[in-house]
């Protein structure tokens, strides 16, 4: 039958949704479109970006406890695995039969997916496109046994608590009794050292944060100016995490297909929490997702950790 109505796609709905909302906010999946996605990879090689050297170093100085406690020839479900390169390392640890990195930037994944066979012609990469906030399914994609779950540079802190333990949940059932999960988390500290990691000299976190509306403009046909908006983050004590927000410079008015909103000066679009949590808390939602035998690593200043917990 014929009809008049446009058809809406899923993510369309999802982000007028947000923008229609008081305050106004953008999931941050909407971050990574390829050019986000490199953005981010840039973000890792800044000087106050610690998580993802801290994690690194954790990586290197207790690997092989690590490898010991994970059974050999496993199959590694990396959950937002971006450029894949954590996997590397991964790899030299544990020799994986088969990876399989989850990820919602589509191109960005496959290129590095390809950059992996190409490094290690013996691994079976099987790269899955899914936006994590649902059901994940892997059936008759991958080996059920011998998984070990992998979300490594602290995402994890992108959900609330309760959807983060939602997502512990969900992975769990991936891992059908005998695997575990690989986790890492950032850690509360001073104050001083978050603030700089979201806010760097360069304004490279500036940019991946403006470059959400670029990619909300293609995806629900908007006309944010960037130009009008600035980057604005800093830690929230009260919720223990850092919040990012795009503010507007001038009163303006944004039309996507179908409506508009009008922004007075100052407003803020909410784009992403980043929770920091303590190793008792974190642990508290591994423990919550049903997970036992929970082992944790960190580094000398505890400023990160990796927990290894079994399903
Ligand atoms: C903070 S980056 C971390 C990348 C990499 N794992 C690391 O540790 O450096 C988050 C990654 O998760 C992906 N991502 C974000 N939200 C997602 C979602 N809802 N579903 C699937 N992937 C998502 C992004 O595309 C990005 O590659």
């Amino acid at each position: 039958m014929p009809t008049d109505s446009p058809v809406v796609h899923p993510a369309q709905e999802e982000i007028v949704s947000g923008l229609s909302r008081e305050p106004p906010m953008i999931p941050p999946k909407y971050f990574y479109d390829s050019h986000g996605s490199m953005l981010f990879e840039r973000i890792t090689r800044l000087p106050e970006y610690y998580p993802t050297r801290t994690e690194r170093s954790i990586m290197g100085t207790h690997g092989r406890d690590m490898a010991q406690r994970i059974p050999a020839e496993s199959t590694v479900i990396e959950l937002g695995a971006g450029n894949c390169e954590k996997a590397h390392e991964l790899c030299s640890l544990i020799r994986p039969a088969c990876y399989v990195p989850i990820d919602i930037s589509a191109d960005f994944l496959h290129d590095a997916a390809q950059a992996l066979r190409d490094a290690h012609p013996t691994l079976d990469v099987r790269p899955v496109v899914a936006d994590l906030a649902a059901d994940i399914d892997l059936d008759g994609e991958v080996p059920a046994e011998r998984r070990l779950v992998f979300y490594p540079g602290s995402s994890i802190g992108n959900f609330e608590p309760d959807d983060a333990a939602g997502l512990l949940s969900r992975s769990r059932r991936l891992l059908d009794g005998d695997g575990a999960m690989l986790v890492g988390v950032d850690l509360v500290k001073e104050e001083s050292v978050l603030h700089a990691a979201y806010n760097d000299a360069e304004n490279v976190t500036a940019a991946f944060n403006l470059n959400a509306l670029a990619h909300l403009n293609r995806l629900i046909g908007s006309n944010f100016d960037l130009r009008e908006w600035r980057h604005h983050a800093f830690f929230n004590h009260a919720r223990s995490r850092i919040e990012m927000h795009l503010e507007a410079l001038v009163d303006t008015t944004v039309a996507w297909m179908g409506g508009e909103r009008r922004f007075r000066r100052g407003e803020r679009i909410h784009t992403e929490n980043s929770y920091k949590y303590g190793i008792e808390d974190f642990a508290g939602l591994l423990d919550r997702a049903g997970f036992s035998s929970i082992v944790c690593w960190t580094d000398p200043r505890r400023w990160f950790a990796v927990f290894l917990a079994h399903a």
